[in-house]
């Protein structure tokens, strides 16, 4: 087997990958390891923005609020307030290296979106922010010698003895290597694509999720997952993102028969928190019959919304979608993973040498929702707080450590994938019951044998780490008997008791095996 000793080995390059990279440059060897492209991630992809306090008419202290107060009570306060202070110095650093967020005039250009009380969204080209922060990111990790992307390879697993983590296993041209370093972090994103309806890349599998876990590490708060309100939908064209901003700028929801309807569920209407519209959206489709809502921009002035929204205009106009001009049919699709690798303010998780940071990690930064545009700010801000722990890190790696690996195949791959994602739509995702979450536990269950094994192809391994991560976050939403930020359950509308808990799993206390065995309830995981 191929071996390789690095310093730090960084798994996914997102905005915390990257940012996490160049915080360690000045101290070693940095591989930063990715499945496919370098630029492929969910950073890529964002549109909307990055929030932060850049105006005098905003205060760190009205940002930690509405992030609480959109965390629906779930929010670790030091995390919180980490982020929101540490915030606007990563952003000046971001525009000291390049990057060009839009400007009125002079100043920076400020947008709203839904649950901030204040204009705090910087974005780049209109709606192309994540790229703008990527370009940036790679061009100044271009600039250390001492980085080296290490592109498509799909990590397996990770090297872990004595509860210690000595690096990652990987699949790469077809051949496993094992890469050893005394810090591992994991900046691998989310897993949308568990989801039959998603705005996320496909590369959003949950793969650092699930191989933290199987390493031993613990996840947390993974019920709550948060859906997007509004991703294009129709027959014809793919999944896309329409950003949350053009609510910000004024654009409207309603329903097929053409009538508002947010105002009737909320007083911020269109601007309520996400999960409120998100479940609005699917309550006016189920009382109209239908598969959508239409998003409405037709009132806004033309050239503006061209300008605003240059990446989405061109983008429905290949569908034959004028957003200035026509109804644009939406439905809600997840979007954000609030839960993931149980870490401290430093990307620490429980296992010694093991970090994550951004989407992959939970932090409680975003407690049981997460306001809009806090994520970028979070890859950046906590990122570079990883990479600074990561420094420390002093062990040197075993490399005695041996892998048995003896791949098998998995026949129906695909059609096995497309039905996961189908059941998590289905029966754990806007609105979950027990009756639906027994029914998607029992069905997870019987590819039981799928998560022990190994695959000789990232397209396996893929809807292994899937399929651990469906587990999971159907049975933490079994758990919880109650409905708290996103995670809502339709026999258990009230909060419940014990809400303030955050739910912990790790192998230890759980075989994944074992899971769709458990009582009722689930009441054995730990806490
Ligand atoms: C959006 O542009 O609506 C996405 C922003 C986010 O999820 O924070």
């Amino acid at each position: 087997m191929q071996q390789e000793v690095v310093d730090f080995l960084i798994i996914g390059s997102g905005v915390a990958g990257l940012r996490a990279a160049i915080e360690l440059a000045p101290h070693g060897e940095v591989l930063v390891i990715t499945k496919d492209r370098p630029s492929e991630s969910s950073t890529e992809y964002a549109q909307g923005g990055i929030a932060a306090v850049m105006s005098d008419e905003d205060e760190v202290g009205i940002h930690f609020e509405d992030t609480l107060k959109a965390g629906d009570g779930l929010c670790r306060e030091d995390a919180v307030r980490t982020l929101v202070q540490e915030g606007p110095e990563r952003i000046a650093e971001l525009i000291s290296w390049g990057a060009e967020f839009d400007k009125e005039g002079t100043k920076l250009s400020l947008s709203l979106e839904a649950a901030h009380s204040r204009r705090r969204i910087l974005h780049a080209h209109g709606d192309s922010t994540g790229k703008e922060l990527e370009r940036v990111l790679l061009k100044k990790v271009r600039s250390f010698p001492s980085i080296r992307k290490y592109p498509f390879a799909m990590t397996i697993d990770l090297i872990i003895k004595d509860s210690l983590c000595h690096g990652a296993y990987v699949l790469k041209d077809g051949k496993v290597a094992a890469l050893f370093a005394k810090a591992t972090i994991l900046a691998t994103g989310g897993a949308g694509q568990l989801y039959s309806r998603t705005t996320n890349p496909q590369v959003a599998t949950g793969d650092g999720m699930a191989i933290a876990f199987r390493g031993g590490a613990v996840l947390e708060d993974m019920e709550f997952v948060q859906f997007h309100p509004t991703s294009l939908y129709s027959p014809t064209a793919p999944q896309f993102l329409l950003s949350e901003a053009m609510r910000g700028e004024g654009a409207l929801l309603r329903n097929i028969t053409k009538k508002q309807f947010m105002g009737t569920y909320h007083a911020l209407a269109e601007l309520a928190p996400r999960d409120i519209v998100s479940r609005a959206i699917i309550s006016e489709m189920v009382k109209t019959n239908s598969n959508h809502v239409y998003l409405d921009l037709r009132h806004l002035e033309k050239h503006f919304v061209k300008n605003r929204f240059p990446r989405i205009h061109s983008t429905c106009l290949r569908y034959d979608i004028d957003i200035t001009e026509d109804l644009i049919p939406v439905s809600p699709a997840a979007h954000y993973f609030m839960g993931g690798v149980k870490t401290d303010v430093e990307g620490k998780t429980s296992l010694r040498g093991l970090y994550a940071a951004g989407e992959v990690s939970c932090t409680g930064v975003h407690g049981a929702n997460r306001l809009a545009s806090n994520s970028l700010l979070e890859g950046l801000v906590y990122g570079a707080r990883t990479g600074k722990a990561a420094c420390q890190a002093t062990g040197k790696p075993d490399t005695s450590v041996r892998y048995d690996f003896k791949p098998s195949a998995i026949h129906d791959a695909d059609e096995i994938r497309r039905t996961v994602r189908k059941i998590m739509w289905e029966k754990a995702g806007i609105i979950r019951c027990a009756k639906s979450l027994r029914e998607a536990a029992d069905q997870l269950h019987t590819w039981g044998s799928i998560i022990c094994t190994d695959y000789a192809t990232r397209h396996e391994l893929e809807l292994k780490n899937m399929l651990t991560i469906a587990e999971i976050i159907v049975h933490a939403a079994i758990t919880r008997k109650g409905s708290v930020g996103a995670h809502y359950r339709s026999d258990y509308k009230e909060r419940g008791e014990r809400w303030q808990e955050h739910l912990c799993w790790d192998r230890k206390s759980l075989e994944m095996r074992n899971l769709s065995l458990l009582p009722q309830g689930g009441e054995t995981c730990g806490r």
